[in-house]
C-alpha cells in the first residue's frame, strides 16, 4: 500500500428518514413507521461512527409545505434528536439545522452551547435563513423576509451568537470550594448588543462550549450565500452536478474568503452524492430504476410547480420544461433554482426526466455504480479542486448507508483518502479546524486552548 496523503476527504453523513429518493418510503425494505423512532437515527449514527464518518447531519424545516399526502414530512426536532444521538456515540460530531429567520440568537446560542458540553465538542450548527412563505405563516408573518435581509440579519445573528458563546473566558469557572468562589466575575461578562435586529445583554447562561464555538456550517449558494458563507462557515454542503460547477463554487468561496482575512483551508466544501451502489454498475442502475418505480408523478408535478412559480400540473409529462422564473425573482431558495432551470436545459430534460432526475437527491447529484466507480467519482473532485469531502445522502437507509460503509469506504481507505480511525475527539478535531479565539479574552487563554487540535 502506499503512504497515505496529507490531504484526507471528510465525510459527512446526511440523516434523511428513510433515505434520500423522495420515494424511498415506499421500498418494500424501508421502515417508513420508524421516522420518529430515535433508535432507528441511533443505530444510523452509530453505523457511522463505526465507518468513521466526520459527521452526521440532520437539516429542518419548519412547515410541512403541505405535501404530507405522498411525502415522508415533519420528523424529530433537531436539538431534542442530536443530543439523544450524542448519549449512544462517541466521537461522531452532530451538525443540527437552525434558522436565523424564525429564532432568536440568545436561545439558539444557549442550546448550541448545551449540545455542545453533552457531546463533549461534537456540535456543529448548520445556518440556515429558511426558505419560503409557508415557514413565515407560522411565525406571525404573511410573507417570508427578502432574501438579502435574510442574509444580513443571519450575519447580525452570528455576531450575537459568536460573542455570547464568548462572553465566558474557558477558565471562568474557579470551582473554588475553600473561598467560595464559583467563577470569576471578570471572566464572565456581558456582551451590551445592540443593533438593527438584536438586543442582547448576555452573558448567555451557558459556559463557553468545549469548541470554543460549535462548527459553523452553512448550505446557500447564492452570490449572498456565498459571501456569508466565506465569511463565517467552516464548512459547507453544496448541490453541484457537474465537476465544472463544483470547482468554480469551491475556488469562489474560497477566493472570497481570503477578502475576510481567512484561510481558504479553514473551510471545508462538502458536495452532496446520492449513490446508488451494485455489485456491477448494470446492478445499481436497476436499483436506481426500481426506486425510481415508485415515483408520485402528481407530487413530483407539485414540487416542480412550487419551484416554477406557476401550476403545471396539467402540462405534458413528456413534453418540455416550462421556462424558470427570473433569478431576481425568487425570494426562496435562489440557487437550487437554478441549478435545477440548468440542469433541465443542459440536458433538455421533459418534465417526466426532470422529474426522475431530482427524485434521487432534489437537485444534489446522484450516481449508480459499482463502490470502486463511486469511489473514482469522489477521488476525481477530491483531487480536482471540486470539494474537501462530500454530503454523503445514500437514497435508501439503511440499506444505502451499508453498502457505502462496507464498500466505498475500504477502497477509499485503500487508497490512502478517508481515515481508519479517529485522531481526535471534537467534531473541529475531526475536520481539521482550529478551536476560536475568544474575542473578548485579553490573555492567550483561547490559543493555548487549541493547542490540541
Ligand atoms: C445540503 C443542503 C442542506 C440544506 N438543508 C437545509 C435545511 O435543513 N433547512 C433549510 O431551511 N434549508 C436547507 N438548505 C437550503 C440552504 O440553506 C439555502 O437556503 C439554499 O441552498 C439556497 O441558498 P441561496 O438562497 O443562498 O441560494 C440546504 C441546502 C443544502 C445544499
Amino acid at each position: 500500500m502506499s503512504s497515505e496523503p496529507r490531504r484526507q476527504m471528510h465525510l459527512n453523513l446526511f440523516l434523511m428518514s428513510v433515505g434520500h429518493h423522495e420515494a424511498a418510503w415506499r421500498h418494500p425494505q424501508s421502515q417508513p413507521e420508524r421516522h420518529t423512532d430515535i433508535r432507528y437515527y441511533q443505530e444510523l449514527a452509530q453505523a457511522a461512527e463505526r465507518a468513521k464518518f466526520d459527521s452526521v447531519f440532520l437539516a429542518d424545516g419548519l412547515a410541512t409545505w403541505g405535501r404530507a399526502a405522498h411525502s415522508i414530512v415533519g420528523g424529530l426536532e433537531p436539538f431534542t434528536f442530536l443530543a439523544a444521538v450524542s448519549a449512544v456515540t462517541e466521537k461522531i460530531g452532530l451538525i443540527g439545522t437552525v434558522s436565523t429567520t424564525y429564532n432568536e440568537p440568545f436561545h439558539v446560542a444557549r442550546k448550541f452551547a448545551s449540545l455542545d458540553h453533552i457531546s463533549g465538542g461534537r456540535a456543529g450548527w448548520n445556518i440556515v435563513t429558511s426558505g419560503g412563505e409557508m415557514e413565515a405563516q407560522n411565525f406571525n408573518k404573511e410573507e417570508h423576509l427578502h432574501h438579502h435581509l435574510r442574509y444580513q440579519r443571519a450575519a447580525e445573528f452570528l455576531e450575537v451568537a459568536t460573542s455570547l458563546w464568548d462572553s465566558w473566558d474557558d477558565d471562568a469557572r474557579l470551582f473554588d470550594k475553600a473561598s467560595g468562589a464559583f467563577a470569576d466575575p471578570e471572566k464572565v461578562r456581558a456582551i451590551e448588543h445592540k443593533g438593527e435586529w438584536f438586543g442582547v445583554k448576555g452573558p448567555l447562561n451557558v459556559p463557553r462550549p468545549p469548541q470554543g464555538h460549535p462548527v459553523l456550517v452553512q448550505a446557500g449558494a447564492s452570490d449572498d450565500g456565498r459571501e456569508f458563507a466565506a465569511r463565517y462557515a467552516e464548512a459547507i454542503f453544496t448541490a453541484q452536478q457537474t465537476l465544472e460547477d463544483a470547482q468554480e463554487f469551491y475556488r469562489d468561496v474560497k477566493t472570497r474568503a481570503q477578502k475576510y482575512g481567512r484561510d481558504p483551508d479553514a473551510i471545508k466544501i462538502l458536495p452532496g452524492i446520492g449513490a446508488t451502489i451494485g455489485a456491477t454498475e448494470a446492478e445499481a442502475r436497476e436499483k436506481e430504476e426500481y426506486l425510481h418505480s415508485f415515483i408520485n408523478f402528481d407530487r413530483g408535478m407539485g414540487m416542480l410547480s412550487f419551484l416554477l412559480k406557476q401550476d403545471i400540473s396539467q402540462i405534458d409529462l413528456d413534453g418540455p420544461v416550462p421556462p424558470f422564473p427570473p433569478i431576481e425573482e425568487v425570494n426562496g431558495m435562489k440557487s437550487r433554482t437554478q441549478l435545477v432551470d440548468e440542469l433541465a436545459r443542459r440536458e433538455n430534460l421533459t418534465v417526466r426526466q426532470l422529474i426522475k432526475r431530482l427524485a434521487g437527491g432534489r437537485g444534489h447529484r446522484t450516481f449508480a455504480g459499482t463502490a470502486t466507480q463511486v469511489a473514482d467519482q469522489l477521488e476525481e473532485w477530491f483531487t480536482k479542486g471540486a470539494a474537501d469531502g462530500f454530503n454523503v445522502m445514500p437514497p435508501l437507509l439503511p440499506g444505502g448507508l451499508n453498502e457505502f460503509a462496507e464498500g466505498v469506504i475500504p477502497e477509499l481507505q485503500r487508497r490512502g483518502l478517508f481515515r481508519t480511525e479517529y485522531a481526535g475527539s471534537t467534531l473541529r478535531e475531526h475536520y481539521g479546524l482550529s478551536r476560536p479565539r475568544n474575542r473578548f479574552e485579553a490573555s492567550s487563554q483561547s490559543e493555548r486552548g487549541g493547542e490540541n487540535i
